[in-house]
């Protein structure tokens, strides 16, 4: 008979093993939701006191387990609302899930809502200080990166203008270009490598191979299979915050395209 290991034994082995950056176990994420509809603040506050509020418990995340071993980058595949922006916000630590455990090794740079952390009143160049700052780097470590930080995004002419003169473009290619100085073991991408024009798109993609050539592993959201499959050794397939199917790349993501073209067929029939 078998014992399922204890936190300690999980922990243990964990470190032991030079080659795994990720180790995740039972990992559930239950979010509570309102059950009635609240039309105003005055009404919430009113319940909330009374504790009136009735929540139904809403799993978004059940029982995910899965391991990343350095050097195989992992693809999360599945429909909106499937869980995968939830897993990676566990992955990074920014939030906790309901149970379960989450391990990382080495230097883990999340990569989900470029500008995010940014301060818009702020010029770029203090904002590439404070990111630098919140990625836990001194003043004068910043100070030796940022000059390939501003040649990379291409703004400088405006690293001195406040970010809120920014477009959109301009804000990623800066959050992107803070984000990849930093050669990190473990990077985690939603959804962010279609930022700015085709010549960045270009670029990003180049820095993204260069990070993979030298040792860095990726878990990445993409709704861009060719981008996914070029990226990526291994596939996990979420459908309603389930492990659907998990393995090698190419098999995880032509059974979700399947499934996609199942769906599509079927809502043809209907209409
Ligand atoms: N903070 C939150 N509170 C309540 N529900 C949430 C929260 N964050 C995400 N969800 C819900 O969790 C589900 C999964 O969301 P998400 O992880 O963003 O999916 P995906 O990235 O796969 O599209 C969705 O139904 C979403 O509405
Ligand atoms: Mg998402």
């Amino acid at each position: 008979m078998r014992f399922a290991p204890s936190p300690a034994e999980i922990l243990h082995d964990f470190r032991a093993d030079e080659n795994l950056l990720v180790d995740a176990r039972g990992v559930c994420m239950n979010f509570k939701m309102p059950t009635e509809r609240i039309d105003n603040l005055k009404e919430y506050a009113i319940k909330f006191l009374k504790r009136k509020i009735k929540y139904k418990k809403f799993e978004v995340l059940k029982d995910v387990d899965f391991r990343v071993p350095r050097g195989e980058s992992l693809a999360l595949i599945g429909r909106n609302g499937a869980g995968k922006s939830t897993l990676l916000k566990i992955i990074s630590g920014i939030i906790r899930p309901t149970s379960g455990i989450v391990l990382t090794k080495g230097n883990v740079v999340p990569l989900l809502k470029l500008g995010a952390g940014f301060d818009y009143n702020a010029s770029g160049k203090e904002n590439i200080f404070l990111n630098g700052a919140m990625m836990g780097f001194s003043h004068r470590e910043m100070q030796q990166k940022y000059d390939s930080i501003v040649e990379f995004s291409e703004l400088a002419e405006f690293i001195n203008a406040p970010l809120k003169t920014y477009s959109s473009g301009m804000v990623s290619r800066l959050g992107f270009a803070i984000a990849v100085d930093v050669n990190p073991d473990l990077m985690l991408v939603d959804e962010v490598l279609g930022v700015g024009d085709i010549p960045f798109r270009k670029k990003c993609a180049d820095k993204i191979e260069e990070l993979k050539k030298t040792g860095t592993t990726f878990i990445v959201v993409s709704h861009s299979m060719s981008q996914i499959m070029t990226l990526c050794q291994k596939g996990i397939y979420l459908e309603n915050g389930m492990i659907k199917m998990q393995g090698d790349i190419k098999t995880v993501a032509n059974a979700y395209l399947a499934d996609c073209k199942a769906l599509e067929e079927a809502a043809a029939k209907k209409s």
